[in-house]
């Protein structure tokens, strides 16, 4: 095998992709070919970073140099002063987002002295950004398929499932269900066929931590679901993963083939007698689809509807036979927990929740990205430490955790180290890890009001709490943000929200009113300042502000004018300008051009 002095990392996840890390790559390619670095470097595609805002990214070893926001322009300077020359382009490193003044001892040449990377510990993301997801050599490297080796030559089914029991792995797929007691209930079951089913639905907002495990590590689900295959005595393997998914749909396909090929996935592997296939199937991207009743339903090709349990897959899944039906991430820690062992994974974490959870951090956050820690951390550890806070000095308002299922938190609950049962009590959930972070400017209505919008569009409809109540507390929702709430509304809200709590059939009509239950409770007086004030306090809810000119400000530069759509402000050059407020749409284009700071919502 060649020895290179140096590898290139080049992100290849979607969020580089989409700024073109793969032109950035093929750019470094050529480049190093035409000085001949060829045989000395090598160039390598990887997954996701985590520090996605800050892409594309590209890492060069053995110095763990980190730059950031690539260009191909760059890629040239970059071949010959560091990788020709030896010497790092400082200017092109990562700099941690602090204050000017600090910048520059800010700077960073290696990857793990980066902040967002110290207090992570990464188990599921261990192999992203390190592996070349498409070639299984690497994952072979990095320890791969052992544990499935180990588990076929030395390890009894119902040892398998003991072991994963007693590490105490939970679902991380939302409902944190021990993954050890799910296998154990269809394990027993006899059936001439059973099924293991990878749920890559990821539906919720925000969220694309599946996605880049796949991306990165896809090789990593495969031998779990082997692994679980043959501890519940499955020999075939289904990944529901949606269309929009297309990089993580690619590297699926070919680890499935490069697996066939090295008889890690088939028949008799290992020489063991255990057969066991994969095949992935594509979601169209509905959310419902991601329960996995509905997700059974579709892959038998109809309509995708929860049903109701029990019959619980384990006994009656797929095509009516008995089926284990786990989350990517979940999968993802099942190869390493076999490797390292019990007392390793549950070394980090809290005793009711061990191990790690990946989180999707994202919204008004300078560092939005991927983020792996201990169960146990704190949202303030992850809000603050990791992600750096909210950007231009805004102040930290509230969290939401667990997208549409979940539920708003404020600051007092900075504090809660972060595990299924914790984030429950306080009223929200884990869900599948979207975390998204509000500042001063966001209005908790409107918020409650954006996630019921998402979910009665993506109810099935099959019952009638989820189908109509969720679109009355819509209703509801959208005449308090537009001051036409009262107080029997607020009323209202919260009974309908209970009744469609307890009366829904499946889990997304049974969550959806917690988004609003968290925010009438943290932030009743919201509320109230829409119904009975009319006023919106966070200044974000257009029908209850007042766009106005304070004229002790206006220089009369007339930029505001000419960006106004209806034509609604008069002015002269050089004079205060003033509203006409029967014509203004409230678009707020003057408020974000007027350079002076003279335009004033109120
Ligand atoms: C409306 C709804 C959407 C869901 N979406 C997902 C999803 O996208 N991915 C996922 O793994 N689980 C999702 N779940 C949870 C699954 O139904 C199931 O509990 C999970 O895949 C089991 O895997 P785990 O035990 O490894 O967490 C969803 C549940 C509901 C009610
Ligand atoms: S709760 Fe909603 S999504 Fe679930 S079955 Fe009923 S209508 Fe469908
Ligand atoms: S953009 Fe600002 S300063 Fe210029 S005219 Fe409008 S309000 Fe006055
Ligand atoms: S808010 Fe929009 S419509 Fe109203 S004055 Fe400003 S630019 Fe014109
Ligand atoms: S996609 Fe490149 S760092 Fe996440």
């Amino acid at each position: 095998m060649a020895i290179f002095r140096s590898h290139v990392l080049v992100c290849g996840g979607t969020g580089c992709t989409s700024s073109k890390s793969d032109l950035i790559r093929k750019r470094f390619e050529e480049k190093i070919k035409e000085v001949n670095l060829d045989k000395e470097v090598q160039v390598i595609g990887t997954g996701c970073f985590g520090l996605c805002e800050q892409g594309p990214i590209v890492i060069v070893y053995p110095e763990g140099s980190f730059y950031s926001r690539m260009t191909i322009d760059r890629v040239d300077e970059i071949v010959k002063e560091h990788l020709l020359k030896g010497r790092i382009v400082d200017k092109y490193l990562y700099k941690e987002k602090v204050t000017k003044e600090d910048l520059a001892e800010a700077e960073h040449k290696s990857l793990m002295d980066v902040e967002f990377y110290k207090k992570q510990k990464r188990v599921a993301l261990r192999n992203c950004g390190v592996i070349n997801p498409e070639n299984i050599k690497e994952y072979i490297a990095r320890d791969g398929y052992m544990a499935l080796g180990k588990v076929l030559t030395e390890m009894k089914p119902n040892e398998v499932i003991d072991f994963i029991k007693a590490s105490g792995i939970r679902g991380r797929g939302g409902a944190g269900f021990p993954t050890g007691m799910k296998w154990s209930f269809a394990a027993p079951n006899k059936a001439d066929q059973k099924y293991i089913i990878c749920n890559a639905d990821e539906g919720d907002p925000g969220a694309f931590m599946d996605r880049s495990v796949l991306e990165g590590d896809p090789h990593a689900v495969l031998e779990a679901m082997a692994i679980a295959g043959y501890a519940i005595g499955a020999t075939k393997g289904f990944i529901y993963v949606r269309a929009e998914y297309p990089i993580a749909v690619h590297r699926l396909h070919i680890a499935i083939d490069q697996a066939r090929e090295l008889g890690l996935l088939g028949k008799n592997i290992f020489d063991s007698g255990f057969d066991f296939d994969i095949e992935t199937r594509l979601g169209a991207g509905a959310f419902v689809c991601g329960e996995e009743t509905a997700l059974m339903q579709s892959i038998e090709g109809k309509r995708g509807m929860s049903k109701i349990k029990p019959p619980f897959p384990a006994n009656k899944g797929l095509w009516g036979k008995p089926s284990v039906i786990n989350n990517v991430e979940t999968l993802a820690n099942i190869p390493q927990i076999i490797n390292n062992g019990v007392d390793w994974f549950r070394s980090f974490g809290t005793a009711k929740s061990p191990g790690t959870k990946v989180f999707a951090l994202g919204g008004k956050i300078n560092n939005t990205g991927l983020v792996e820690v201990p169960m146990g951390t704190t949202l303030r550890e992850v809000i603050y430490d990791i992600g750096g806070g909210c950007p231009n000095g805004k102040e930290f308002k509230a969290v939401q955790t667990g997208g549409p299922s979940g539920g708003c938190l404020t600051k007092e609950h900075l504090d809660t180290p972060i595990d299924y049962e914790n984030l429950g009590a306080v009223g929200s959930m884990m869900g599948s890890g979207g975390m998204i972070v509000m500042d001063e400017d966001n209005c908790m209505v409107d918020i409650a009001r954006f996630f019921l919008d998402f979910t009665v569009d993506e109810s099935c409809g099959k019952c009638t709490p989820c189908r109509l109540g969720t679109k009355r507390m819509l209703e509801i929702l959208e005449r308090i943000t537009e001051g036409k709430g009262t107080m029997e509304d607020l009323d209202e809200l919260e009974e309908l929200a209970s009744s469609v709590k307890d009366s829904s059939l499946c889990g997304l009509g049974q969550t959806a009113p917690n988004p609003v239950l968290s925010t009438l409770r943290y932030f009743k007086d919201e509320y109230i300042a829409h119904v009975v004030d009319k006023k919106c306090p966070a200044k974000h809810c257009k029908s209850l502000l007042t766009f106005e000119i304070n004229k002790d400000k206006c220089v009369g530069c007339t930029l505001c004018a000419r960006n106004c759509p209806v034509k609604a402000i008069e002015g002269k050059v050089k004079n205060p300008h003033v509203i006409n407020q029967d014509l203004c749409t409230k678009c707020g284009n003057c408020y974000n051009v007027c350079k002076f700071g003279a335009v004033e919502k109120n």
